[in-house]
């Protein structure tokens, strides 16, 4: 009677035991897992940038823009972070800003729609012209001629100015086609 006792104990202690190991390792695994898809995936990069809604990125103040109507190229800079890193104020972009004579404040995305070349304003001409392939279009960023093979005017930007600080919705659109489609 006592050796059948016994062995319930042994029995009972066993499976306590066996039960506490596998949970030990469940607990184990799961964060190991975890470190190894960041391990094995460190360009999954996170940004400030949210993916949905476009957040508003401060670019410069008003006093920097000129009320000569005359578009000016500022950097777009932001956070980022990925597996490892933070780096803080990065280049993700640019951006022409000009004042209108509404006193309002345009942002067109400095990249060419056809395929990616960022355009140059020739102030000369007061239009902005893609050194690849030509693209010609207004100060306002519109085609400015029918032979230009972009398929599409520049990309404009939402613009806020708040106490005295010109932010911009900054975004990039798929090159090469005539709608706008933002590039995630
Ligand atoms: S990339 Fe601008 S015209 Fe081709």
């Amino acid at each position: 009677m006592d050796s059948q006792k016994s062995g319930q104990t042994d029995r009972r202690d066993f499976f306590r035991k066996a039960l506490a190991v596998i949970i030990g390792g469940i607990a184990g695994i799961v964060p190991a897992i975890a470190g190894l898809r960041t391990f094995l995936d460190p360009l999954k990069h996170k940004s400030d940038v949210a993916p949905s809604g476009v957040p508003l990125i401060q670019v410069t103040t008003l006093d920097a823009l000129p009320n000569d109507g005359v578009p000016r190229k500022f950097p777009v800079l932001a956070n980022k972070t990925d597996a490892w890193n933070k780096y803080v104020n990065v280049p993700i972009g640019a951006v022409y800003l000009r004042r209108t004579p509404d006193d309002k404040v345009e942002a067109l995305n400095v990249v060419c729609p056809h395929a990616g070349c960022f355009v140059d304003f020739v102030a000369e001409k007061g239009n902005f012209l893609c050194p690849c392939h030509n693209s010609l279009f207004t100060m306002d960023g519109k085609l400015a001629d029918a032979k230009s093979p972009s398929p599409r005017a520049l990309d404009s930007l939402k613009v806020e100015v708040k106490d005295g600080v010109v932010s911009v919705a900054f975004q990039n659109f798929e090159a090469g086609r005539p709608d706008r489609v933002p590039v995630s």
